[in-house]
């Protein structure tokens, strides 16, 4: 009998609101819910402005001020780290979870060398000496394919290209051997090639070191060979979320839809790229009903009479559309018929 791997990170229902300068309340993340099992790569997609940072920003409790978590549970190693103090979250971070963002230029210090940077995460969290932790930072900047290291362990961020200043970032978050990594958007400052290096690298790495990863991106491309679900995000809720190949044989949702037909290709004229038209409404402008409507290729005159929940397409594919409710008739004659 296969055993029932328990989630390492169990997030549900979690909504969080903006408070505005007069007092009001915007909610920004509605009824987020999903896992990460140990050792699973969970890709959360999305337009910018869809929640995913604010999803990766709760989970690891670093909201902006303005961001309050008005309802769910964030369930890491069974326990709720909504419940946790603050002086647990510092060394959750960095111990347990750690999170690389997009910009590696506004994460590193300027005014430290990468070495520091990294000796310090590493004496943070390890209580070790500083020598062993110099030989640990030159080994882990070994790891994520910086050339020689004991000598970059001494350059400062700025003698860095981009892609070395996210290979320091990756070998920071490493340093302390996380069991769960958040990447958000690692590779979009990147150009096309140092992307697909980066990219092999958090592969590799996550295979080597076996600890799950939520890689955050706007590209579905980025994750196709890279995760093994995806959930797709759009103006706060999750749309759709399945087993990386489902998806890609089959998206349910338009607005994935959408998604996959952006992937850029390599052989494309790049002028041509299609783009999903219309934009991602502001939180406070959410349309009533299904969020997508106003750009939604099917919509119909339904789709705006309530917001559509995430259900069960399949046992790994869930889709939050009309166009994929079981009709109400439909249940009662399945019932009737047995
Ligand atoms: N500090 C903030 N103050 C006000 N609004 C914010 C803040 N951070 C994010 N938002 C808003 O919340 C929404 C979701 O943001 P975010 O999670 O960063 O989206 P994504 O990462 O998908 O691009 C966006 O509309 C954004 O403008
Ligand atoms: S509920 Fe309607 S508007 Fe929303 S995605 Fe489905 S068909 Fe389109
Ligand atoms: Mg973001």
């Amino acid at each position: 009998m296969t055993k029932i791997q328990e989630p390492l990170l169990s997030v549900r229902d979690l909504s969080v609101s903006l408070t505005t300068r007069r007092g009001g309340s915007i909610p920004i993340l509605d009824r987020v819910s999903f896992d990460v099992a140990p050792g699973e790569v969970l890709g959360i997609v999305g337009e910018s402005g869809c929640g995913k940072s604010l999803t990766a920003l709760s989970v690891i409790r670093l909201l902006p001020k303005a961001a309050v978590v008005t309802g769910g549970q964030m369930l890491f190693q069974g326990q709720d780290l909504l419940h946790r103090s603050d002086p647990d979250m510092r060394k959750i971070r960095g111990n347990d979870i750690a999170m690389i963002f997009q910009e590696p230029m506004t994460s590193l210090n300027p005014v430290f060398t990468a070495g520091e940077q990294i000796i310090e995460a590493i004496i943070y969290h390890e209580r070790t000496t500083r020598a062993a932790a110099r030989k640990r930072a030159i080994e882990v900047l070994d790891v994520v394919g910086i050339p020689s290291p004991e000598r970059r362990v001494d350059d400062y961020p700025h003698q860095m290209s981009g892609g070395m200043r996210q290979r320091v970032m990756i070998a920071m978050a490493l340093a302390t051997n996380p069991k769960l990594l958040i990447a958000d958007e690692p590779t979009t400052a990147l150009d096309v090639t140092v992307q697909a290096q980066i990219l092999e690298l958090l592969r590799n790495l996550q295979a080597d070191m076996g600890m799950s990863v939520i890689v955050i991106t706007h590209d579905l491309g980025v994750i196709a060979d890279f995760a093994d679900r995806v959930m797709v995000m759009y103006s706060g809720r999750v749309v759709e979320e399945s087993i990386t190949r489902d998806l890609f044989d089959r998206s349910l949702h338009p607005y994935t839809e959408g998604l996959m037909r952006s992937i850029p290709h390599i052989d494309e004229d790049v002028e041509r790229l299609y783009t999903i038209e219309g934009m991602v409404p502001s939180p406070g402008d959410w349309p009533a009903g299904c969020r997508f409507h106003p750009r939604c290729p099917y919509v119909t005159a339904a789709c705006n009479q309530a917001v559509p929940e995430l259900t069960a397409y399949s046992p790994n594919h869930s889709v939050a559309c009309i166009r994929y409710e079981i009709p109400r008739e439909e249940t009662v004659s399945c019932l009737e018929v047995k």
